[in-house]
């Protein structure tokens, strides 16, 4: 088999044959195969057995015909290294044992130290690297993501606790997004030094600010963080999260190379608000695929019939898959993504 490099392409906004298509959370839930395994393993012990990592890496590839692989992992896995204590609690998600709220806690943070403490994420990439024949993607969370679970010490709805940081102690709150975004470089950088061929930037909850929070609090370091990769030639992607549309006009100067988009946002309107620097990914709503084939494609076709206009344009859902999807029908969505982009770009 040859390398399909079709993703890296689309990036580049180069001219493709048919789309490139993932899933965000493509390794999970709604796969029996990887249910069975974590029936015996913890999202954090598999992250700590490099091989069954990779397995499970591969799964969506081999299965559902996908044009890249995202690793097995998960936002707050390089936070351990901060020497923060959390655990992924089933059906909740992270949850932190201390959580920061202060001035000292925010300076009692180490630098993230990747070879002492991240030795199996970079591992399962040096296995990936050698056994795919799709691009691998790795990511990281960015700084208000991660800092929001790292302040509520668990998810939140209102993030109440994060804003009240913000806005009363912004001294603080910037120590703590200049530490996180001296984690995510030095995180990303040893995951494309370890075979990683493209970043994704997962800012899942940073629609929930105001476009000027955004720009205050949040947005200088998520530049710092794009100048400061742009030593590396993979592609980067930012992913704004949910309800994040009317923060695009404000990414047009980011050293990104694509943004992913919600599904609140049509694929025009986005590319609008973010000029034509960028390749743009998305943005099917993930709770479509609860709907009858038919209905799917029909709104697959909507969504590619906007993306394909232009070049640069990356198939994936608004955010990410739920585990009561079936595996069957995005096996045959992304078959049909493929078909038809293919026969778009040959007329
Ligand atoms: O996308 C992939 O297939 C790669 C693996 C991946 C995971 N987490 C594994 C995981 C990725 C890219 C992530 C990123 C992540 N983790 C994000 C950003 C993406 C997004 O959805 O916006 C966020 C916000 C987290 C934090 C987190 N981890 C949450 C909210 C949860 C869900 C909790 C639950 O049980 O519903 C997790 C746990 C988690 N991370 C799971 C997986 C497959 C599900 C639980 C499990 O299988 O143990």
């Amino acid at each position: 088999m040859t390398y399909n490099d079709t993703f890296i392409k689309a990036c580049r906004r180069e001219q493709v044959d048919c789309l490139p298509v993932w899933y965000m959370r493509q390794a999970g839930r709604y796969d029996p195969d990887y249910r069975k395994i974590k029936e015996k393993y913890s999202l954090l012990e598999i992250c700590k057995q490099p091989e069954l990592a990779a397995e499970i890496t591969m799964m969506p590839v081999n299965k559902l015909g996908v044009d890249a692989a995202i690793l097995y992992s998960d936002i707050m896995n390089p936070v351990a290294s901060l020497g923060i204590d959390f655990d992924i609690v089933k059906n909740i998600g992270p949850v932190i044992h201390t959580p920061i709220r202060s001035e000292q806690d925010v300076q009692r943070l180490r630098p993230i130290d990747v070879d002492k403490d991240l030795s199996h994420i970079i591992q399962t990439i040096q296995i990936l690297h050698k056994q795919l024949k799709v691009p691998l993607i790795s990511f990281a969370g960015a700084p208000f993501t991660i800092a929001s679970y790292l302040i509520e010490g668990k998810p939140s709805k209102s993030y109440i606790l994060t804003k009240q940081m913000m806005y009363s102690e912004p001294k603080v709150w910037f120590a703590l997004m200049d530490k996180l975004g001296d984690m995510v470089i030095t995180y990303l950088k040893s995951h494309i030094a370890a075979g990683a061929k493209a970043v994704q930037l997962f800012d899942s909850w940073v629609g929930a600010l105001s476009p000027r929070d955004f720009e205050t609090y949040v947005l200088p370091t998520i530049t710092r963080i794009f100048e400061e990769l742009t030593e590396l030639k993979e592609p980067k992607i930012y992913f704004p999260g949910v309800s994040s549309g009317e923060l695009l006009p404000y990414l047009k100067g980011l050293q990104a190379d694509v943004i992913g988009l919600d599904w609140r946002i049509p694929i025009q309107e986005g590319r609008r608000r973010l000029g034509d620097r960028f390749a743009v990914q998305g943005n099917l709503d993930p709770y479509v695929l609860m709907a009858p084939q038919s209905v799917i494609e029909r709104q697959a076709k909507e969504v590619i019939d906007q993306g394909i206009q232009h070049s640069g344009y990356i198939f994936n859902l608004g955010h990410g898959l739920f585990p009561e999807a079936s595996l069957e029908k995005l096996k045959d969505l992304t078959a049909y993504i493929h078909e038809y982009s293919r026969s778009v770009l040959s007329e």
